[in-house]
């Protein structure tokens, strides 16, 4: 298990959001957190980065304990965030945004992103600013994944994207899979996530109320009407 987060408590200021939650993934799987808007996916992600850390619980990565360490220092240690806002840096170019994300040695050049993503080379030179959606959405893994990381959260990539992007965005997944890349997840479409996860957690209300593999879950289709709503 490369991440164990087990019964964590996150508040904001005086609102309970996280009550007892707990999650692991293991090294090479994707494991995706799904719920609702409003259900506690981005805070989880936050508090696993030290952003909005929880008041109670622990978080292990590769065995260390984490909660209350700095943001700065859990990305160190080789946890690359991805978040809902598409950090990108308009005014500089593709390949810029890129080369500035670089951090340690290890498996994933600017060669190798180009070559997952041909997009970003063909648009190396072009502004940050001037990509579209999904062109945005590719940089900004492609700028994770330039730290060389050991774990990738990824939260809600897929938001306001369009179909077929979003298709295309599910094929990069599944060869990031292949890559050997392990990653956390969080979004509201399912159709999506569940198409190249392992596992899945369900968060409603700040609580895990279900967990297992993407097979089961495919089978249950009133367990994704009860909490996803779909
Ligand atoms: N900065 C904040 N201050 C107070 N409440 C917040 C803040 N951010 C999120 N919340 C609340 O925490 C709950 C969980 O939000 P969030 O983790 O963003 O959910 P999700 O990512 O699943 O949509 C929601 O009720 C939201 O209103
Ligand atoms: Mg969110």
């Amino acid at each position: 298990m490369i991440l164990v987060v087990d019964n964590i408590n996150t508040f904001y200021g005086m609102s309970h959001i996280l009550f007892n939650l707990s999650l692991s993934v293991n090294k090479g799987e994707i494991v995706c957190l799904l719920g609702r808007n409003g259900a506690g996916k981005t805070t989880t992600l936050r508090g696993i980065m030290g952003l909005t850390p929880p008041r109670s619980g622990s978080i292990t990565f590769a065995g260390q304990e984490i909660r209350g360490k700095q943001p700065f220092r859990i990305a160190r240690l080789g946890i690359g965030f991805v978040p809902e806002d598409r950090l990108i840096i308009p005014d500089l170019t593709v390949k810029e945004n890129l080369e500035i994300a670089a951090r340690r040695k290890g498996q994933w050049t600017l060669e190798g992103i180009y070559k997952i993503f041909p997009k970003l080379k063909e648009r190396e030179s072009q502004e940050g600013g001037t990509l579209s959606g999904g062109e945005q959405q590719m940089l900004t893994i492609g700028r994770a994944l330039m730290s060389n990381p050991e774990l990738v959260l990824l939260d809600e990539p897929s938001e306001g994207l369009a179909p077929a992007v979003v298709k295309m965005l599910a094929g990069f997944m599944r060869v990031l899979k292949e890559k050997g890349m392990t990653t956390l997840i969080a979004e509201q479409n399912s159709s999506f996530a569940l198409t190249f996860s392992d596992r899945a957690y369900l968060l409603e209300k700040g609580k895990i109320c279900w967990d297992g593999h993407c097979d089961e879950l495919k089978g249950k289709p009133e367990v994704m009407k009860r909490y996803l709503g779909v």
